[in-house]
């Protein structure tokens, strides 16, 4: 399979779509990209020695959210992505990639799903976490003329709390829920830095002091 080639065909559908206002247009495609990518970093951490499933990790990460705005979108998805992939590739790698979009929102009970589509459904949950929490939610914000209090309050709410308790026991894999921490924690020192920041502290006074002039 072409992997240029069809990232290509991916930025020609996604990229100048826009679902939601207050997504930067392209963010499907983005979005997609990001978590095809993430998916198949995470690969050799969870399963180390399938590395020949990677390239339709990437591709089904690229397409998952093809369908989003066509309610129920995984099953939109699937529909389009066939249209879309099927003079791309053999019928057993298509029906992978469509299998991954298919259940990339489906949580059930023990989740028996193959690694390649449990991969994706982390994938897609962490690419809203740490730096991209950030620029989603600045995107958000700045599309309703919030202010930086507004934004604080969001993140400090029960709400959005709650939301990330979900999230967190969503994941498959322990090695996910470590990214998971890693990218709550870095959010938690910015939002401390910009609170601190707009109240107009000067986070190195004690070093400024006692510098040379
Ligand atoms: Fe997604």
């Amino acid at each position: 399979m072409d992997l240029v080639k069809l990232e290509k065909l991916a930025r020609e559908l996604m990229g100048n779509r826009q679902t939601h206002n207050s997504r930067e247009k392209g963010h499907i495609f983005n979005h997609g990209r990001r978590t095809g990518l993430l998916a198949r970093n995470l690969r050799p951490l969870v399963v180390p020695d399938c590395s020949s499933f990677d390239d339709l990790i990437f591709l089904g990460g690229l397409y998952h959210d093809i369908g989003k705005g066509i309610e129920p979108h995984a099953r939109a998805g699937v529909l389009l992505a066939r249209e879309v992939l099927k003079d791309h590739l053999t019928e057993k790698d298509l029906e992978i990639v469509l299998e991954i979009i298919e259940k990339h929102n489906k949580i059930i009970p023990g989740n028996e799903h193959p690694f390649y589509v449990k991969l994706i459904q982390d994938a897609d949950l962490l690419d809203h976490m740490g730096t991209l929490e950030i620029w989603l939610k600045f995107c958000y914000s700045s599309r309703r003329g919030e202010s930086i209090e507004d934004t604080l309050g969001y993140w400090k709410s029960d709400f959005y709390q709650k939301k990330l308790i979900k999230w967190r026991d969503r994941l498959n894999y322990a090695q996910a829920r470590k990214i998971f921490a890693e990218r709550m924690d870095f959010l938690n020192q910015f939002i401390q830095r910009l609170e601190e920041e707009n109240n107009g502290e000067i986070l190195n006074l004690e070093e400024l002091k006692d510098a040379p002039e």
